[in-house]
């Protein structure tokens, strides 16, 4: 099996790769990735040896790029995580939300289309369904819950997600979307909140908190992500939608605290800052269907996940330290400077 994962220097994309490289040593991997300020390339270094890896710089808008590396490789099945991913900066600045989450999606279609393929997989997000009322915790998105986007971020990936679907009915192209709630774990760039609030508390600087802290996220440990992208493109419906999530709610003041008590560190670090616009209040998934039908189920709880997660920023200091010690800081500066 050949498999293009495109974003594989990114946090979801180089922990697949490591999953499927380990579960299936014979399967040949090519990452392709632009190396954008969210991709790295240090990450990838436990894998680069491997004889059945490949790394390529490459933009998924780069059309003759992408279609020559179709060409050479062959892919069997591509798995798409690349993307502009922060909310944040999709609201400072659009375009490239635009431009890579759309067209880069458009294009790496086309070329499955030209040269053949068994799978095309996209890795979208819950946020492509909005967001649900704290009051109603009887509520939860299926993948029969309408499109209704908040961000420019999660009107781009909905927007993706529409296309694929089109491709499918257009084109019959062999397609399956996972839509999968908030990730956490190795490799999660700082700019993200467990990462950003872990490396502030370890360098003793205020946890920015927007708004009240009261918004809920549904996390779920990075590697139970992977495996139900790995089920998918296996066993997965050509043409079908399958949610992901943990049924792990949390108020993002609450997973402030819990990295404070965890790291020893006092609450008064914490500082409430202007919300975000637009700022989506809750977010739950009801994974009945890729449990249904695929068997997966989430593995790591959140108190063990979490706990291995500071471990590993307590353990890869040099990982995130160069990275928030470059053009981060004129990020930070302009985003946190003066937030009241
Ligand atoms: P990330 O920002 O950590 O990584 C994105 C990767 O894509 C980086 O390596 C970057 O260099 C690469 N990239 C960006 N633009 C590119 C382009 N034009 N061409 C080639 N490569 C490009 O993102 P992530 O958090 O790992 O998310 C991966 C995917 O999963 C995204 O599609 C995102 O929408 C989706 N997703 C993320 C989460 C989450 O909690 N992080 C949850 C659900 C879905
Ligand atoms: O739900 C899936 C989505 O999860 C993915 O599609 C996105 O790519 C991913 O970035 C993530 O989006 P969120 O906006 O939920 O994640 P973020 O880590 O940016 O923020 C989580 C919550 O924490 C959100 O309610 C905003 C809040 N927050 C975030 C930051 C960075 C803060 O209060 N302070 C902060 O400094």
């Amino acid at each position: 099996m050949r498999i293009i994962v495109t974003g594989g220097a990114g946090f979801i994309g180089s922990n697949f790769i490591f999953h499927m490289l380990k579960k299936y040593p014979k399967y040949r991997i090519v990452c392709l990735d632009k190396l954008t300020y969210a991709g790295n390339f240090s990450t990838l270094k436990s894998v680069m040896d491997n004889p059945n890896f490949r790394f390529v710089k490459l933009d998924i808008c780069d059309r003759a790029g992408v279609f020559a590396l179709f060409k050479e490789e062959k892919p069997d099945i591509v798995v798409n995580f690349a993307a502009e991913s922060h909310v944040d900066r999709s609201i400072e600045d659009p375009g490239v939300f635009l431009q890579t989450n759309i067209i880069g999606t458009a294009t790496l279609m086309d070329a499955c289309r030209s040269f053949g393929i068994k799978r095309y997989h996209q890795v979208s997000t819950d946020e492509v369904y909005g967001d649900l009322p704290l009051d109603r915790p009887d509520l939860f998105f299926t993948e029969q819950t309408p499109i209704h986007t908040s961000s420019p971020y999660s009107s781009s990936k909905a927007s993706a997600d529409l296309l694929v679907l089109a491709y499918h009915r257009t084109y019959g192209l062999p397609v399956s979307i996972s839509r999968c709630s908030n990730n956490y774990g190795p490799y999660h760039f700082p700019e993200k909140l467990i990462p950003l609030m872990i490396a502030n508390a370890l360098n003793d600087k205020p946890l920015p908190v927007y708004g009240k802290g009261e918004n809920v996220r549904d996390w779920l440990y990075v590697e139970d992500h992977c495996k139900a992208i790995d089920l998918i493109i296996h066993k997965g419906r050509i043409g079908e939608v399958y949610n992901v999530g943990g049924h792990n709610e949390m108020k993002n003041i609450d997973i402030v605290k819990l990295i404070c008590k965890e790291l020893g560190k006092p609450e008064s670090l914490i500082t409430y800052v202007a919300n975000r616009k637009g700022h989506d209040m809750r977010y739950a998934i009801d994974p009945t269907k890729i449990h249904n039908e695929l068997g997966w189920l989430p593995e790591t709880k959140f108190a063990d996940g979490i706990k291995k997660t500071i471990q590993w920023y307590l353990d890869n200091r040099n990982w995130w330290e160069e990275i928030i010690s470059g053009e981060y800081q004129v990020y930070y500066q302009k985003m946190y400077g003066d937030r009241k």
